[in-house]
């Protein structure tokens, strides 16, 4: 069983992580109208981790004895001027999510909750790879994104990233 402090932001953290999932295709959405279809392509992919990383912490609490609730997910309200901003937007959600996993370790830890921290382990290191990706992403579009075959190079490289079950995830 665990503490109900714990359980709570576990379960919090949930719907935050199917908020990402719909946050990243609502960007999908925006670069699909956009025209940039392998932008599209790849916040699609990256919803569907988000929706992963929900279903692996909904899976830890029901094999923990947690009943799992779910609340209304937010509705993403982000506005757009320019090809970029997604792009930033995306890097500030991925550093606001790191903060949210550090604060339940930090629980975890306060708790002597080991359990859970070897849980959350992975997700420590895939938001330090979420970060990357994100940091990349502008850098990319900084660099090529601004001339018209470099933005075509970039969106065909885009469209090639295909969705993978993550190996040596927790249980979903
Ligand atoms: Fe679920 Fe992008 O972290």
């Amino acid at each position: 069983m665990l503490d109900k402090k714990i359980a709570d932001l576990l379960n919090e953290q949930v719907n935050k992580e199917f908020y990402s999932a719909y946050l990243y295709l609502d960007f999908a959405n925006y670069y699909a109208d956009e025209g940039l279809d392998g932008f599209s392509n790849w916040y699609q992919v990256q919803a569907q981790e988000e929706r992963d990383h929900a279903m692996m912490m909904r899976r830890y609490l029901i094999d923990n004895g947690v009943r799992v609730t779910f609340e209304a997910i937010a509705k993403p309200d982000k506005t757009f001027k320019t090809t970029e901003d997604p792009l930033q937007a995306g890097l500030e959600h991925e550093q606001y999510v790191t903060s949210l996993i550090n604060n339940i370790y930090a629980a975890a830890f306060e708790q002597k909750d080991f359990k859970t921290m070897q849980f959350l382990d992975w997700f420590i290191k895939e938001q330090g790879e979420e970060e990357k990706n994100a940091e990349d992403l502008i850098k990319k579009m900084k660099m090529f994104g601004h001339d018209a075959k470099g933005l075509y190079a970039l969106n065909q490289e885009l469209a090639a990233r295909v969705y993978t079950a993550s190996v040596n995830a927790p249980a979903m």
